[in-house]
């Protein structure tokens, strides 16, 4: 790519400083996204593909109808609507809006706080039962408690509550659980996928679209006052959703709804265990949750990563980008483009730019991406996040983290702990 002189120098550093595939950088990305933004707002990587770590560049792109999603492959698979362009993303985009307006969510308030208690009172061993994370030594055994916060708290409370709205038992869970991680797996590109993750993708795909079929088909004999019989209703109406788009909506609302919230509160609570002042301040400060999650959601968003494609010729920052090609947008680093956000590596819930607006595009963080793909269940995340880190800071006393070194999930999309053990003082 000769055109342009500026990104001609980055691009002949190839990608020797920046690998998606080093397990360093899973650890920790940002070093390497602050070494991206040095070296341009668009390079070309090795495998092809363009990236951008630039906030400007992500979100023109994301707004741009230029871009989209790839044309679809003959496989005779059907997307869900985060894969498609419109008018098929539009119109079964417009069908499952209708379970998550700002109302209809903010009923779901009492039942979230009630099963954010819960499972800290599991968690703490408050509850009479058995605490879930070991004690540890005998003499302040009766002082100090440890749970994982991923498996006891982070995990079950977003599944919990996009299995109810759906109408998916819960106690399948472990079964879809397995499942949604696979699939998780898959929203990358393929290319960024090793070989034999695809076949596995494929056959965990049949099993989660049988499981649907299932459950539909008896909400067809019986419906209920949930979503998916409210989907099965529209389906068997008319002609505006298939039997196969209603599978493919009912997955994508169950994977979203599990995979990434955890990571909201995972990567929220841990940023806050590493700056304990901060923590005391929001324990001090509840009231100040909305602000506290959208600067979490700013600082170590849970999708670090998303991609377009040139459905036609089209130019970024005066760069060629030729119909067909694929362009990495960078959230994570876009998050801290230090042409937008002033000190981007520096936690502040006082942060002025992240007051731009609420959903619909004017958020200043891109956490839940832009344009027409930008996430349904936003308002959703942000009531469970609040809730959730606000039931943590007033109820886990004097949390510490319990490991030097945090393993995260394997996924190049998703970024969030595998585990998360949390020592806390009893009472
Ligand atoms: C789309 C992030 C929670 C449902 C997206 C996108 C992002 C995102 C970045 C856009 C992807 C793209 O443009 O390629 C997040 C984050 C969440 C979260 C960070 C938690 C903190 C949820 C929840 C649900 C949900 C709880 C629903 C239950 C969706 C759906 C889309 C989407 C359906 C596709 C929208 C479309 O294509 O029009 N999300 N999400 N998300 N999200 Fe979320």
């Amino acid at each position: 790519m000769a055109h342009a002189t500026e990104h001609t120098d980055a691009e002949s550093h190839a990608d020797a400083d920046f690998s998606l595939f080093d397990p360093r950088f899973r650890a920790d990305p940002y070093p390497g996204y602050t070494r991206l933004h040095a070296a341009g707002r668009l390079r070309r990587t090795a495998f092809g593909a363009w990236i951008s770590p630039s906030y400007r560049v992500c979100s023109q792109v994301l707004r741009d109808p230029r871009f989209g999603r790839p044309e679809l492959p003959e496989d005779g698979r059907t997307r869900s609507f985060l894969g498609l362009n419109p008018p098929d993303h539009t119109r079964l985009r417009r069908l499952a809006a209708k379970a998550f307006t700002p109302r209809l969510i903010e009923g779901l308030r009492p039942r979230i706080e009630e099963l954010a208690e819960q499972l800290l009172d599991a968690a703490l061993g408050q509850d009479g039962a058995q605490e879930q994370g070991n004690v540890h030594g005998q003499d302040n055994a009766q002082e100090q408690g440890e749970f994982d916060l991923v498996a006891a708290f982070a995990h079950p409370l977003p599944v919990i509550v996009i299995s109810e709205l759906l109408g998916v038992p819960t106690e399948d869970r472990d079964r879809f659980t397995a499942w949604s991680d696979t699939l998780a797996r898959a929203l990358g590109p393929e290319y960024l996928l090793p070989p034999d993750a695809l076949a596995e993708i494929d056959s965990t795909r049949g099993q989660f679209e049988a499981y649907f079929r299932e459950l539909a088909a008896q909400r067809r004999v019986q419906p209920t006052d949930d979503l998916l019989s409210a989907l099965v209703a529209v389906c068997d109406d008319g002609e505006v959703l298939s039997e196969a788009e209603l599978i493919a909506t009912c997955t994508l609302l169950l994977i979203a709804g599990h995979e990434t919230t955890v990571n909201l509160i995972a990567n929220g609570t841990l940023a806050l265990l590493r700056e304990p002042q901060r923590l005391a301040w929001f324990r001090a400060h509840p009231e100040a949750a909305p602000a506290v999650v959208e600067e979490l959601l700013r600082f170590d968003p849970p999708v670090q990563l998303t991609m377009r494609t040139a459905l036609v010729d089209a130019d970024v920052e005066g760069v060629p980008i030729a119909a067909g090609e694929q362009i990495l947008l960078v959230i994570g680093a876009a998050n801290r483009d230090p042409e937008v956000f002033a000190d981007p590596d520096r936690l502040d819930f006082s942060r002025a730019e992240n007051t731009g607006g609420s959903a619909g595009g004017t958020d200043r963080h891109l956490a839940f991406g832009l344009g027409i793909h930008f996430c349904l269940g936003a308002a959703l995340a942000r009531l469970e996040g609040q809730i959730a880190l606000t039931a943590f800071a007033r109820r886990v006393h004097e949390p510490e983290l319990a490991t030097d070194e945090v393993s995260y999930r394997d996924n190049l999309i998703l970024r969030g702990p595998a585990s998360l053990p949390v020592r806390h003082r009893r009472g």
